[in-house]
Parts: C-alpha cells; structure tokens; sequence
C-alpha cells in the first residue's frame, strides 16, 4: 500500500482526480469503479473542472458503482445513481448506458446481484476503483461479519451504518434497511484501488485498516492484500511495517 498524507483536503482532492484522469488519459476506454457517499465528492467536483477546461474526455469510460440501496425509487435524490448523476455523470459526455449502477429494486436481488457480476466480468477488469470507508471499515457495503461474500449480494445494513448515512435522509426511518453491493471478490479484482479517507473520525478505522489484523471485522482490511492499492488520507495515521 502507498499512503498519502495531506494537510489540506483540497490538494488530496487534486491528487485523487488526478490519478483517476491518468488512467483515462493512457486508456480512453478504461473501466473506473466508481463510490458514493460525501468522501469522493471533492475528487469528482475536481474531475468535472478537469473536463469543463476541454482536457479529457469519458466518451469511451465505463463505471461500475459500488452498491445502491434497496427499495429506494431510483429518482430518490439519495438513491446512488441520483447521486452519481447529480455528482459526474450529468457534468461529464460519459454515455448513460455505460455506467453501471446495481438495481436496487430488482424484484429479484439475488439475481440483479448475480446479473451485475457477470457485467464486470464480461467488460473486464476495473482499472481503478474508488473506494471510501464507513466507521465500521465497511467498503461498498460490506458490512463486519463473521464471513464476507465475494460476489454482488443483498446485505441488512447495520444500525450504525443506517446512523451514519442518516444525515442524507429527513430522517432514520427514511434511511433503507437493506442494499445491494459489490462483494469483496468484484473488488479486490480491480487491478488498482483508491482508497480515501477523510476527516479525525475515521483515524481509528484507518489505522485498523492499515495495520490490524486481516479480519471480516474490518472488511477494508482485505485491502492488505491486493498489491497496488494508494490510500489518499487527511489522518494522523502511519502505515507500519
Ligand atoms: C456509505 C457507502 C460507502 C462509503 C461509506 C462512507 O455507506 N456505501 O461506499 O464509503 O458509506 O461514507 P462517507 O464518505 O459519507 O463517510
């Protein structure tokens, strides 16, 4: 893992945009795995600059996001393809119909969980995944457990992951109970990840991540083991050997 400690959010930002934008750059169709929730906002906002001044285009890109919730109406403005267009996609000439976003309210999640897998797979490696971390050292939104899944699957989210994403919705009753996501396989196959982690809070859960044990307990400590794996971070935590 390569860790980067910034002082000031918005040169990570930079950095995090940047690293995306290369990969774009060398392969103008390249597969990014992309990630919600208020962590990415800032690189995606810098991307959106980047395309606006005319250098770089998403015309051959595809995504694939993360997760969504299940049961929220795809139009729910925190539904995370609401969240996706009204952060990027809308601001960028990426086509529609390549970015990828879990159906939340397939009738059937098992099946929607094993239709999404098989477009990864068939469109081939990511190239760069995005990922942020919850409090709990959730990614995507696999939750702790006792075991994690590899594939795409429907997941009971935790009281304190409702708790967290609350702050989106007018209130806990609104936050849904269940969403699908990525499993740790889809995942830790991207042949590069980002991970980012901002703000005090979440230094405990980095340094877990970082430097814990390898457990289900913290599913971003899997991240331990892919090979090429950048943490962009505004942490007091240090990676140790
Ligand atoms: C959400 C998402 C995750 C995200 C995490 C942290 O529940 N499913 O992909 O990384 O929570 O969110 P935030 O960046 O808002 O702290």
């Amino acid at each position: 893992m390569i860790l980067h400690k910034f002082k000031d959010q918005n040169e990570l930002n930079r950095v995090g945009a940047d690293l995306l934008l290369s990969i774009v750059r060398t392969k103008p169709n390249a597969i990014l795995g992309m990630a919600t929730g208020s962590t990415p906002v800032g690189i995606y906002q810098e991307i959106v600059k980047t395309y606006q001044q005319g250098l770089v285009s998403f015309k051959e890109v595809t995504t694939f996001n993360l997760d969504e919730y299940a049961g929220l109406p795809v139009t729910h403005p925190e539904s995370y393809r609401s969240f996706m267009n009204s952060h990027l996609f809308n601001h960028i000439d990426i086509r529609t119909e390549n970015t990828y976003v879990p159906n939340g309210n397939a009738e059937d999640l098992d099946e929607e969980g094993r239709r999404y897998d098989e477009l990864i797979y068939q469109k081939g490696l990511v190239d760069m995944q995005i990922l942020g971390i919850g409090h709990n050292g959730h990614i995507g939104f696999n939750e702790p457990d006792e075991a994690l899944s590899r594939f795409t699957h429907k997941v009971t989210l935790k009281p304190e992951t409702r708790e967290a994403n609350k702050r989106f919705f007018n209130s806990i009753d609104e936050v849904p109970t269940h969403a699908l996501t990525m499993g740790m396989g889809s995942i830790l196959h991207a042949k590069s990840i980002l991970l980012v982690v901002k703000g005090a809070e979440k230094a405990e859960i980095l340094d877990r991540t970082l430097n814990g044990p390898i457990t289900t307990q913290v599913p971003a400590s899997f991240l331990q083991t892919h090979p090429r794996v950048i943490v962009l971070t505004d942490c007091d935590v240090d990676y140790k050997r």
